[in-house]
């Protein structure tokens, strides 16, 4: 395969919500846990997350001047380091700027993964400069729309990335289902139904893609049943 083996890992509540306020409940918590957990024991070479998702997972300062008087910058990627663990961000128009090159984060899951953030030619040369001077690295995939097969080939021609858990959240999963990205799916289940409106399903599709794709097909390759009525679901796909 070209590109990484690529795990969708989520919690969802029962009716297939990634938003809401069951993820705030101190009585769910022990799920999130588990979501924890799961992702360590897979042991991947890094995770991926849209925009959104990282810009609230780990806040970062507000955004530095965009002025840049240099000379420009060509659309060429940037390895800034080769790491054994990574975030990769969905950041089509370089909206995460970022004030390190690692993600800093009390889970021993996530803290210290090297940041790989995914744009297109379209991001000011300021932007470019900045993640230069923190080190991070970036990838380019598209001119102005983002080609995500292109992306995760890259990742793993680059960087080497074997595996990789896709975490979030429903535009960027939406996503790669569409584009057939996906190899796996691992979900931590909650005993809950969502209720609100705006709560974001596990899929959200028809952002990016037309959303009149054939459905996907996956098998259950495992259940196991978590403390406190919750599932843990793996499927693979067919
Ligand atoms: N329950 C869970 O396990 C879980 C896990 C992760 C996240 N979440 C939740 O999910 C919520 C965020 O989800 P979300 O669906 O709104 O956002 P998201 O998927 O995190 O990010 C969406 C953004 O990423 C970029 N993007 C993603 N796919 C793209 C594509 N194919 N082409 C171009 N750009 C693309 C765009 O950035 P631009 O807007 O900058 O163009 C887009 O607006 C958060 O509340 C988070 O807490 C839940």
């Amino acid at each position: 395969m070209d590109r990484p083996y690529i795990i969708c890992h989520m919690v969802t509540s029962l009716d297939g919500k990634v938003t809401g306020d069951f993820l705030k409940k101190s009585e769910y918590s022990k799920f999130i846990e588990d979501y924890y957990r799961i992702h360590r024991e897979y042991g991947a070479d890094g995770f991926l997350c849209g925009r959104v998702t990282m810009e609230g997972s780990f806040p970062q300062p507000s955004v530095p001047s965009n002025d840049y008087d240099g000379p420009p910058i060509a659309r060429e990627d940037y390895i800034a380091e080769k790491a054994a663990f990574y975030a990769v961000a969905i950041d089509p128009k370089g909206k995460l700027w970022w004030s390190n090159r690692a993600i800093s984060d009390t889970d021993e899951g996530y803290d210290g993964a090297h940041i790989i953030e995914v744009l297109t030619e379209s991001v000011p040369d300021a932007f470019l400069a900045h993640l230069r001077n923190k080190g991070v690295s970036y990838l380019f995939a598209g001119k102005t729309e983002l080609n995500l097969p292109l992306a995760v080939q890259k990742l793993k021609k680059l960087f080497g990335i074997q595996t990789l858990l896709l975490e979030g959240g429903g535009i960027v999963n939406g996503s790669f289902l569409q584009d057939g990205l996906i190899d796996e799916i691992s979900l931590v289940v909650v005993p809950t139904a969502e209720p609100s409106e705006k709560a974001i399903p596990l899929f959200q599709t028809g952002k990016y893609q037309s959303g009149d794709k054939a459905p996907a097909s996956f098998r259950l390759k495992d259940t196991k049943k978590l403390d406190h009525g919750g599932l843990w679901l793996i499927y693979l796909k067919n």
